[in-house]
């Protein structure tokens, strides 16, 4: 049943991309300024420095006016880029200008809730507009660059940089980086406001074993184009200016100096024409990878490979010159990875006009942006259990309430991660937009307990349970410090850090409604505090309007609406762990899992399980992805899949009814999966193929329907070919992975193809 999409070529349209859009328009300005250059000003073009902040030491200066930089990163300070861009343009003998990077991942000065709570948000919308916000507040000062989206698919909780990431899924994670590409660039990257997309790492770093950051991937070439690479095919369609290489060594073969990815994948098959940087001094570091015998070695490694762009190392400054006069690189190509630099200027606009004038941008964190980050924030609230109607709080019938927590009150750590430039003091806090809803109607007990999330004191717990007593209610604020994820900070135990557990077992003790708002960077394995919580609504670093947002929902003026973009273990010992897995020969069912204490003793090892479960853990999760609760209540019905049965290259419509059964209106994220049953490579036991966020009064109904293409069906089999093939499939729409209404549809061979 297989149909190569090279004979199909009508039915997919994946094997030959697009150019990027626009990206051809400066082919004619690129070759005649490479035309005027030295070897040694192609190689500054290639070069990225590292700025000193706020400040231009001589050598910096020099190098600029000399032409020996092409871009610096880490300078903000808009006066001094304005300067530097005057050196490059004014002093140096061709006048280009420069490339001024920065890691504006989630927000500039106003911050957005990290990556993966944007994810659960499944709004694209909302996401372009947040990077569009970000776009302006960073270009105010100089930035024309940003290193994001950061869209490697992260299926291993440990790893630290899953907070960075919008998670474990394939198309969640293209739609959205998408979504931010197109936010950050606008439709003509030389208007205005727009800066330069980064999509890193390329390619496979999620991958990282054990979830250790930098680890080694090893991922088989049929996963890594059907899991790992399409986000980046998205960002690369959505016309991504730039990409970065990966730290680490996929399959043998470290990213910086892979050409199978940079050349093979990017160029011959995607057709991209921006420009590829390194990481932070990652072409050096294949020698310490043992890919490289020394830097000269390396710099061939990378430049072979067609990376463009050495980020902080000096490797192709020093090397590259030898490499090319020997002939070990050529001329041709050094021309053309300068010209893709060179293009990404002229599309910027930076020839035209290098300068920035802050007078010309709306003002750093406005109503509009911080309207934005609270919207972005309460989108990305997920409520995980809310026993007995806990949630929403009744204002009217609270007299008093206990506030607890390391995390109530802090503007920094509600940040997140990589927040080079988020400025703390903007923040809204939990408490303060807790005591501000409130007014005076309600008393509100605030009660730090633990001076960080990783205390292992119990202190504070003593007046933390006394507040507890004298109130209607707890809401306890607790998680993980920003620094527990993010680059480097992997963890290996997954659980709430220090003595928050225990925290939350003595406020249980208090006998009151106890509330867990959790603040984290990745997600955290929560079922020993399941006994202590009546409800538990998950935060992630929610941003500079975390507080608001939280307090909308705690007191009901919203529902909340996030859904997982991230699979919950159980247990850390089931990572990496992800819904869209393989079925596998022996896949497990309820009756197979029998846990480890109840195994007899002794007991003949091949008479019992013969299933794929844990003897501990079993085989679910504690909370799968696509999952988030909402006050209303979601019903499905009248799933139906036409054309019946549909042809080969057909689009397949997939509908179904979602009804609000519940009393308050609120948002719910419908969404669709498929499996297709058999494959000429094994297929995941569902995949999600779209969502919708549609708003619901209570008791209304919509039909919801979502169009399957030929290459949403699409995927690469044995031959590492793009194929859709005929045969059943199933599909689902629901709240979740774990939806449960299903129809099924097939594709037929048409008369064109035969389908086998
Ligand atoms: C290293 C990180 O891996 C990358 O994501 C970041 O953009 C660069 N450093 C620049 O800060």
């Amino acid at each position: 049943m297989l149909q190569l999409a090279g004979t199909f070529l009508m039915l997919t349209h994946t094997e030959v991309a697009m150019p990027a859009a626009g990206l051809s328009r400066f082919d004619d300005e690129v070759h005649a300024l490479l035309g005027r250059m030295t070897l040694e000003e192609k190689i500054g073009q290639m070069s990225q420095v590292q700025a000193a902040g706020g400040r231009i030491p001589d050598e910096l200066r020099s190098a600029v006016a000399a032409g020996r930089v092409g871009s610096i990163l880490n300078e903000v300070d808009v006066e001094v880029v304005n300067e530097l861009q005057r050196i490059a343009v004014e002093d140096s003998r061709l006048g280009i200008p420069l490339m001024m990077g920065r890691d504006v991942i989630h927000g500039f000065k106003t911050i957005l809730p990290i990556p993966l709570g944007q994810a659960a948000t499944f709004n694209p919308e909302l996401v372009r507009k947040g990077a569009r916000m970000a776009a302006l507040e960073a270009a105010s000062t100089g930035v024309n660059w940003t290193f994001a989206p950061m869209i490697d698919i992260s299926r291993d909780a440990r790893w630290g940089r899953i907070a960075e990431s919008f998670g474990e899924d394939p198309y969640l994670t293209g739609v959205l980086g998408a979504a931010m590409v197109r936010g950050f660039q606008g439709s003509d990257l030389g208007e205005p406001g727009n800066i330069a997309a980064c999509a890193k790492h390329f390619a496979g770093y999620g991958a990282s074993e054990s979830g250790r950051d930098y680890n080694t991937t090893n991922i088989p070439e049929n996963e890594l184009r059907n899991v790992y690479l399409p986000p980046f095919k998205a960002a690369v369609d959505a016309g991504v200016a730039t990409l970065m290489t990966s730290f680490s060594d996929l399959n043998g073969v470290p990213a910086s100096g892979n050409r199978f990815l940079l050349k093979q994948v990017l160029r011959d098959e995607w057709r991209f024409d921006g420009f590829v940087v390194s990481d932070w001094a990652s072409i050096q570091q294949l020698t310490v990878h043992g890919f490289a015998a020394d830097d000269r070695d390396a710099a061939f490694a990378a430049a072979n490979a067609g990376l463009n762009m050495e980020m902080a190392t000096p490797t192709y400054r020093e090397h590259l010159p030898e490499l090319v006069e020997s002939g070990r690189i050529s001329m041709e190509q050094i021309d053309a990875m300068v010209a893709d630099i060179l293009r990404v200027k002229f599309r910027l606009g930076l020839f035209e006009d290098p300068y920035t004038d802050p007078a010309e941008f709306p003002a750093i964190a406005n109503a509009d942006h911080l309207s934005i980050a609270q919207q972005a924030a309460l989108q990305s609230l997920v409520l995980l259990e809310n026993r007995n109607e806990t949630l929403p709080l009744n204002r009217e019938r609270l007299k008093t309430l206990a506030v607890i927590g390391p995390l109530a009150d802090d503007g920094y750590e509600q940040l997140g991660t990589w927040i080079f430039d988020g400025d703390p003091s903007l923040s809204r806090t939990p408490l303060q937009a807790i005591r501000e809803f409130l007014g005076d109607g309600t008393e509100v007990t605030y009660v730090r307990a633990m001076e960080t999330s990783r205390s292992r004191t119990t202190d504070g717990f003593d007046e933390a349970v006394e507040a507890a007593r004298n109130s209607d209610a707890v809401v306890a604020f607790l998680g993980e410090e920003s620094i527990l994820s993010g680059e480097t900070h992997s963890r290996a135990d997954i659980g709430l850090p220090g003595n928050q557990a225990d925290l939350l077992a003595a406020l249980r003790a208090a006998g009151k409604p106890v509330i867990a708002v959790i603040q984290a960077g990745r997600p955290l394995t929560l079922a020993n505090i399941l006994d202590y919580v009546d409800a538990l609504l998950f935060a992630w670093h929610p941003g500079t309007m975390g507080g608001p947002a939280i307090a909308d929902v705690l007191f009901g003026v919203e529902s909340p609406s996030g859904k997982l973009p991230a699979t919950f273990p159980l247990m850390v010992g089931q990572e990496p762990i992800y819904y869209n897995q393989k079925n596998t020969g022996r896949p497990a069912t309820p009756e197979d899992f029998t846990h480890m204490d109840d195994l007899p003793v002794r007991m003949p090892q091949s008479s019992w399980g013969f299933a794929s479960f844990h003897l501990d853990a079993g085989y679910k999760p504690l909370y799968e992805f696509g999952y988030g609760l909402s006050y209303a209540s979601f019903a499905y019905s009248d799933i139906e899949a036409s054309p019946v049965p549909a042809t080969l290259g057909d689009t397949v419509t997939v509908k179904a009814t979602v009804h609000n059964r519940g009393s308050l209106e609120a948002e719910e994220v419908v969404q669709l999966y498929i499996r297709d049953l058999v494959g000429n490579v094994t297929r995941p036991v569902k995949e999600l193929k779209g969502f919708q966020r549609v708003r619901l009064k209570p008791g209304e109904s919509r039909e919801v329907s979502f169009n399957l293409g030929p290459d949403d069906l699409a995927f690469y089999g044995r031959e590492m070919k793009r194929i859709t093939e005929a045969g059943d499939f199933h599909a689902w729409i629901g709240g979740s992975s774990a939806a449960e209404l299903r129809t099924e549809f097939t594709l037929v061979s048409g008369p064109g193809g035969n389908g086998n």
